[in-house]
């Protein structure tokens, strides 16, 4: 392993190692603009030069293509590496538009922070011609925008589609100071992971369609996340800002913007489109209030009073006809909210029938990179504790209502004519007890005796399990809608309200009880990106 001095501290690296990397490894940052460590090196903005020193002779060279090397001395920051990337940004910064003030990148683009580190110089400017102007707001794609006067030509975009999607809808034209990014000739940026190469620009070049003029990054709050859109339980962050009307915005949305989170054993740098863009669903279309179904009429009530409802009607039913009771739990609950909800129906409760089920999707889901066939982030939670598919597997519970065996249902966020096809719609209709636990309006819900609000994934703290057995927990963004309710709460209230006492009350408990008894559990941790965990006040100026 070779061992070199940057900076003056000493670092220990793999063989093989790029010298950027080395740096990163000592703590230093060192600017760049075209290396990205999830794409193969360009070596064409020069901005990470560094001074190096071996055998008595040194020289200023590109540590993103030079490996690190045995008793290699690298300075930084040395003048002749300063006088360097001034240039570097001289150049880039001739015909750079003055956009910041309205560019979505600002607070966020490489080119402002390095021109702050830099690039500042009080020579004021030495351009004597008029700078070129290149084609602006182009839309490139569905969810991409492209203003090329302000491309660096970096090629990382390039590249993605190159390298990691192998969709080549990027290029670049001409020559010098004429030289333009373009689409290839017919095509349009509309791939699956289109979006990621808005992330990968490091300046305001390629920006979102969606997040455009929406706010200003830097009054976006963060929370870590899972992305429930499959089994592979992408990372991502949410951004939003709570601070805003947002009910009276056209938008109308809480949740800004998705952004993948780094995780080297899951999806690296990269999150798919429909993961990134599929945040409507947060906001839209939700059910917000508990509505009951009294003497033929549905309306709304509180919390307080649904939950009693259900208590009575459960209680009811399991004095009278216990045999007759089914639970449907969701691969779209957390880990937490499914051992609450088995310990309740259960344990507890004794329902003779509490599985879970899943929907039919399509093999085509599976995209060979991210997105895999199965449209549940937590398939593999139900699984690990226990929960079985058992009666309602292949319409088994449409059979059980006909003849009669099942006639009081509790169901967790299910769409049930979607999942069980029209006829479910006539045979809910004779259910005696229906009661439905859902995120989302649907138009059936009106056959239910009550309907109580739960909250969504970006409202909750919990844990899904993705398609590699790897337990990864999410955190709550903003608060639930209306009167929704996380699923662990509520069970919690509605098994008190039934006389019954909870072993685990509160989500530190179940966390717990999960930790001992699912070893890949404990000690979660979700890695960042070394990029952002090292600071770049970290690098010496
Ligand atoms: Fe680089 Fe952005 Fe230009 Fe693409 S658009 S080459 S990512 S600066
Ligand atoms: Fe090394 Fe661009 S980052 S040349």
């Amino acid at each position: 392993m070779p061992k070199l001095t940057v900076d003056g501290r000493q670092v220990e690296v793999p063989a093989g190692t790029r010298l950027i990397e080395a740096c990163k490894a000592a703590g230093v940052v060192v600017p760049h603009f075209c290396y990205h460590p999830g794409l193969s090196v360009a070596g064409n903005c020069r901005m990470c030069m560094v001074e190096i020193e071996m055998g008595g002779r040194s020289r200023v060279a590109a540590s993103c293509v030079e490996p690190a090397v045995d008793g290699m001395t690298v300075r930084t920051a040395s003048p002749e590496v300063q006088d360097t990337r001034q240039g570097v940004m001289e150049f880039l910064l001739l015909n750079h538009p003055i956009d910041c003030p309205y560019c979505d990148c600002a607070g966020e683009c490489k080119l402002q922070d390095y021109y702050m580190d830099w690039g500042a110089v009080d020579t004021g400017s030495r351009r004597e011609t008029e700078p070129v102007h290149k084609p602006k707001r182009q839309e490139i794609g569905p969810h991409v925008m492209l203003d090329s006067e302000r491309c660096v030509l970096c090629t990382r975009c390039v590249r993605f589609t190159q390298e990691v999607t192998g969709t080549h809808e990027l290029g670049v034209e001409e020559r010098g100071s004429h030289s333009t990014l373009h689409l290839a000739e017919g095509k349009r940026l509309d791939n699956a992971y289109s979006g990621n190469v808005v992330d990968l620009c490091p300046v305001g070049a390629l920006t979102d369609r969606t997040f455009r003029f929406q706010r200003r990054v830097w009054f976006l709050q963060k929370a870590d996340s899972i992305c429930p859109g499959c089994s592979r339980g992408c990372n991502t962050e949410i951004h939003f800002d709570l601070k805003r009307d947002y009910k009276n915005e056209s938008s109308g949305r809480r949740a800004i913007r998705l952004k993948p989170r780094f995780n080297e054993q899951v999806n690296q740098w990269w999150l798919c489109d429909e993961g990134r863009y599929g945040f409507e669903a947060i906001d839209q279309g939700r059910l917000e209030r508990p509505l009951v179904l009294r003497q033929g009429v549905v309306s709304a009530t509180d919390v307080e009073d649904a939950l009693s409802e259900a208590a009575r009607l459960l209680d009811d039913m399991a004095r009278r006809h216990p045999e007759q009771l089914a639970v449907l739990f969701s691969p779209d609950m957390s880990s937490e909210a499914l051992l609450a909800a088995r310990s309740l129906f259960l344990d507890q409760l004794k329902f003779p029938r509490a599985d879970f089920a899943l929907s039919q999707a399509p093999a085509a889901l599976d995209d060979g990179f991210l997105h895999t066939d199965d449209p549940h982030p937590n398939r593999k939670g139900c699984e690990q504790l226990k929960l079985k598919r058992g009666a309602f597997a292949d319409g088994g519970l449409l059979d059980e209502i006909r003849q009669g065996h099942v006639k009081g249902l509790v169901c967790f966020r299910w769409d049930l004519p979607a999942l069980l096809g029209a006829e479910a719609r006539e045979l809910l209709g004779k259910l005696k007890l229906l009661i439905v636990l859902g995120t989302h309006q649907q138009d059936w819900h009106g056959l239910a005796n009550l309907q109580v609000p739960v909250a969504m994934y970006a409202e909750q703290s919990g844990t899904f399990v993705n398609v590699q057995g790897k337990a990864q927990r999410f955190h709550a963004a903003f608060p639930p809608l209306g009167e929704a309710m996380g699923e662990v709460e509520l069970l919690v209230e509605l098994g008190q309200r039934m006389g019954r006492k909870a072993a685990q009350t509160t989500m530190e408990a179940l966390r717990r009880r999960l930790e001992s008894e699912l070893p890949n559990m404990a000690g979660l941790e979700t890695p960042r990106a070394p990029e952002h965990r090292v600071s770049k006040e970290a690098a010496p100026r």
